[in-house]
């Protein structure tokens, strides 16, 4: 389950419980209110049934008693009603409506006549809530005016108005359920997208992208997050842009004793090649071959700086024939081939047309694929080149019998500093700083083409590139 859900079914769960516990504590509040009101009527309509009676025994007549009971008994409530006198004998009964008579006149139990509130009793099976007041004439008691009601009526009643309060309050808890969703929804929709917009820069920061920056414009401890995470990020790049700087001048400082070994080994062939013996000769080119991979491997470390400094691969384009450029890679690269008993097969059409690249650039991007190729393949593999024209411009495809680049690793093959592991965790035998091919797809992609890799573990890979042959000028260009 999502965060995002999580977070949207936990606060909802907390709405609804809330929702309910205030129902529930309105429902307990108004059954009290109510049994209280009830008491209120009931006790203020037996007081005035005792005053109408009293004044009845006053003025000798029985009309408004007769009134008032009937009154009394349109409430669906009041079960029945009477008048009797101090003795027990009934003077007036609302069974009179009915045309019952004989009630009047009767005697009822002392009991009865106690003044009571809320006496409870039973009547033909029907349990009854019974009120009495005294009848004072002259401040001589003289009889109590008795209204019973039902017991089953008046809970009805209550119930009546407790789910009409539900109703209401499940209709109010509607509009609120959806509110607090959409709420929600919207909060956890924003606590998710930081989550995500900092895990996703944190995974392009592990590929090696130390440019990127989370979000951090909240005021909330997410945004206080991002902005100390950034600051850390900020912290990391200004010490790998210090580290970089560092190997840059130390690179820089190592190309002139280089270009001296290579001068001198050059001269030494050029004056004295024909006197050494045929042993010297190899050893004296074999230190040709390795300074002038160094220098490349210089060149490689001092780009990487440049654009690093927000510089770019500068590309110095000329009309040049992709066949020759091939085979100054393959040529550079062929002792330590040999060395490892591998076969370096180039299958690049010879006819292919002129095209307007960076010669010195595209030697380098040949010579580090085939490196690694070379790396990467174990004794007696073999290593393909092919180049054939496609579309306007060519295919050049470099593939080995290697150990091949797991699909893991493979999309993030051309990310600076991309080292693959062993599967005990330990790293390939033979890889290097991992900059050869971020380099190689920068300077294609100065060149506006695509290299992409395919690859089986154990069964070898190969590296793609697609060029143009010639440039499109922008107005930038001229
Ligand atoms: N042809 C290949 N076969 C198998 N693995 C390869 C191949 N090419 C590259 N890799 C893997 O990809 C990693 C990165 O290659 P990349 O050329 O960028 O760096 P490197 O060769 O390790 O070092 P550098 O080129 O900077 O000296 C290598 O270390 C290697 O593990
Ligand atoms: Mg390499």
């Amino acid at each position: 389950m999502t965060l995002r859900t999580k977070f949207t079914f936990g606060a909802l769960l907390l709405t609804e419980a809330a929702l309910l516990t205030s129902m529930v504590v309105v429902l307990v509040v108004q059954r009290r209110q109510n049994l209280v009101r009830r008491n209120q009527e009931s006790g203020v309509a037996v007081e005035r049934f005792a005053e109408v009676c009293r004044d009845s025994v006053v003025g000798r007549y029985e009309i408004p008693v007769v009134n008032y009971m009937r009154a009394l008994s349109e409430d669906p409530k009041v079960r029945y009603s009477l008048f009797v006198e101090k003795d027990g004998r009934v003077r007036l009964h609302s069974a009179l409506f009915r045309g019952d008579r004989s009630m009047v006149g009767s005697f009822i139990g002392s009991e009865r006549l106690a003044d009571s509130k809320g006496l409870l009793r039973a009547e033909n099976g029907e349990r009854m809530l019974e009120w009495a007041r005294p009848v004072n004439v002259d401040g001589v008691l003289f009889g109590f005016a008795i209204v019973g009601y039902s017991e089953g009526a008046l809970d009805r009643e209550l119930l009546d108005a407790m789910k009409a309060t539900i109703a209401r309050q499940a209709l109010a808890a509607v509009p609120v359920s959806i509110l607090a969703l959409g709420g929600a929804f919207l909060l956890a929709w924003r606590l998710n997208r930081s989550i995500h917009d900092l895990s996703q820069t944190a995974l392009r920061i592990g590929e090696g992208d130390l440019s990127v920056r989370t979000k951090a414009d909240g005021k909330d401890e997410l945004g206080s997050l991002g902005r100390v995470f950034n600051l850390m990020v900020e912290r990391l790049q200004l010490l790998q842009e210090a580290r970089e700087h560092m190997t840059a001048g130390l690179t820089h400082d190592l190309k002139a004793p280089l270009a001296a070994i290579h001068a001198h080994a050059q001269l030494l062939r050029a004056q004295e090649g024909d006197k050494l013996k045929p042993e010297s000769q190899d050893s004296i080119d074999r230190i040709l071959v390795s300074a002038r991979r160094m220098a490349l491997m210089a060149e490689d470390i001092l780009d990487r700086a440049r654009l690093r400094e927000g510089g770019e691969i500068h590309i110095q384009r000329a009309e040049i024939s992709i066949h020759p450029l091939i085979d100054e890679a393959v040529r550079l690269l062929k002792p330590a081939a040999q060395d490892k008993g591998l076969k370096i097969e180039n299958a690049v059409d010879p006819s292919l047309p002129k095209a307007q690249w960076d010669p010195a650039m595209m030697t380098r991007v040949f010579v580090n694929l085939l490196s690694n190729a070379v790396k990467f393949t174990p004794r007696g593999g073999t290593i393909t080149l092919k180049a054939r024209a496609k579309g306007r411009g060519v295919e050049v495809s470099v593939s080995d019998t290697g150990r091949g680049i797991p699909a893991a690793d493979l999309k993030h093959l051309f990310t600076r500093f991309m080292e693959v592991r062993d599967a005990d965790g330990s790293r390939v035998a033979g890889s290097g700083t991992g900059l050869g091919l971020s380099i190689c797809r920068e300077i294609v992609a100065a060149h506006e083409g695509s290299i992409e890799a395919r690859s089986e573990v154990s069964r070898g890979t190969t590296i793609l590139i697609e060029l143009p042959l010639e440039h499109e000028k922008s107005p930038a260009d001229s």
